[in-house]
């Protein structure tokens, strides 16, 4: 990757390998800034715990370790102790990174994370293989230091708009990049530009949103930044219509690769991350990534998910194997995608059942295959790095409920690491922060390569 500015002034340090992919899904309901729910209303960033869903996730849990209904009893309840031992002593330690050695740790078996990534993660191949700087460890840096900056956000209920885990991969990839100009398309009640503003104190902001954030104070809090050009309200642009040579010249920007956008605008992003690649820019984040089958609009998770990538392509044989594991899946995760969710006529499975979604679900299109296909070749071709966010912290940390961990990357706090979730001081955060997990990604781009 290269960083738009990093190095030594970092506080935190680079090295090499990386985390790679995760998982998701959300559900919006609305579309523009025109009432108090606005455009974001995504529930899957706002539900509480499902107690039901947590009690059965639980005890399926249990039933790796204890399968055996017809096997002795006694034979059950020996292994009940020694994972109720195993446990106790864990929990105590305080162990880093969530990298493979780290991972045989729970109960010395392959435990309570070993259904991450159970149905493969799609992702998309840059041109060169290269991956970002930042490690595992960084990662955990990072979580040690946002923490307490989260817990003193002016928006405490952001319904609709970024919960925890995403709030903290804007805050490090911002913070990491350090870019001379941040753009934001998709503004709501300010949760994210808040969340810019604490990664970078100084550098300015342009946010654009159908609907100024100061529009919320009156029914209660949002935040308005100082330093940012807001195109909102009368003055909304979409990012597509903007005129980013003279926009940049009025900023004084002169290197255009130092500017950093982030999306969470619900738009189609085949169609932002082409507008952003004609106006010059390399370094995107976009918010909801969503997974094959989820989301309102057509996402990188979702063009990449092709059958030459470990995890893409699907089968729509109702009596096939994933439709089997995906109808235990939908038992336990709320947004856990069956194969009746998953295929539309035709079998078509690619997009959401061969639809390629829009601006929040408004305007859709129905694509081939063939075009399915072409498009994954295209962002393939852009693309110089792509990165998901992987969830903060396994299930049995967060008790989150909803995204499915078969379509998730391993977390940064992997299950079972209790101490280290305590330590780091994720356990005084409300468990409903941790619900609104679609894969964040960061996508660095250039010009095609002829
Ligand atoms: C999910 S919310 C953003 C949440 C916000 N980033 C946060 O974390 O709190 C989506 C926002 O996009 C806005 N929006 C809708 N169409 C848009 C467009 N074409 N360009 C920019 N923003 C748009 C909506 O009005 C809404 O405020």
């Amino acid at each position: 990757m290269h960083p738009l500015a990093h190095g030594p002034q970092n506080p935190i340090t680079a090295t090499t390998k990386m985390l790679d992919r995760a998982l998701s899904s959300r559900r919006v309901t609305s579309h523009l800034d025109d009432s108090d729910t606005d455009a974001s209303a995504d529930d899957s960033k706002t539900k509480k715990q499902n107690l039901s869903l947590l009690a059965s996730n639980y005890l399926s849990r249990l039933s790796h370790f204890c399968f055996c209904p017809t096997a002795s009893f006694l034979l059950c309840l020996l292994l009940a102790l020694v994972l109720i031992t195993s446990l106790a002593f864990h929990s105590r330690s305080f162990v880093c990174v969530s990298d493979h050695g780290s991972r045989v740790g729970f109960f010395g078996l392959d435990g309570l994370d070993s259904d991450f990534g159970l149905l493969g993660v799609p992702w998309c191949r840059s041109k060169h293989g290269k991956t970002v700087q930042w490690t595992s460890k960084d990662l955990l840096k990072g979580l040690e230091e946002f923490v307490p900056v989260y817990e003193t956000r002016p928006i405490k209920n952001n319904m609709y708009g970024m919960g925890f885990d995403h709030s903290f991969g804007l805050w490090f990839i911002a913070k990491w990049l350090k870019p001379v100009l941040m753009i934001e398309s998709g503004v709501f009640k300010g949760h994210s530009t808040w969340v810019l503003r604490q990664a970078m104190p100084d550098t300015p902001i342009i946010s654009l949103s159908p609907r100024h954030p100061g529009k919320y104070l009156k029914k209660g809090p949002a935040y308005v930044a100082g330093n940012c050009t807001y195109f909102a309200g009368k003055d909304f642009v979409d990012f597509g219509n903007v005129d980013w040579k003279s926009m940049m010249k009025k900023h004084g920007i002169t290197d255009i690769s130092r500017v950093l956008i982030f999306f969470d605008d619900h738009q189609n992003e085949l169609k932002r991350v082409k507008q952003a690649l004609n106006a010059g820019f390399r370094h995107l984040v976009f918010e909801d990534n969503y997974d094959t089958g989820t989301g309102d609009h057509y996402s990188l998770r979702q063009i990449c998910d092709q059958s030459y990538i470990r995890g893409g392509g699907h089968s729509c044989f109702r009596d096939g194997d994933e439709a089997r594991v995906r109808s235990k899946r939908k038992l336990f995760w709320e947004k856990a995608v069956d194969i009746h969710e998953l295929c539309g006529p035709n079998e078509a499975w690619w997009g959401v059942k061969g639809w390629m979604r829009d601006n929040f679900n408004h305007s859709n299109k129905p694509i081939s295959y063939a075009e399915h296909f072409q498009n994954s070749r295209f962002i393939e071709s852009t693309l110089d790095v792509y990165w998901e966010l992987p969830p903060v912290a396994g299930p049995s940390l967060t008790h989150q409920t909803r995204y499915d961990p078969a379509r998730a990357s391993s977390p940064i706090v992997e299950d079972g690491r209790y101490g280290l979730f305590q330590r780091l001081g994720l356990g005084r955060l409300e468990a409903s922060v941790f619900n609104g997990y679609t894969q964040m990604v960061y996508i660095e781009i250039s010009e095609r390569e002829s």
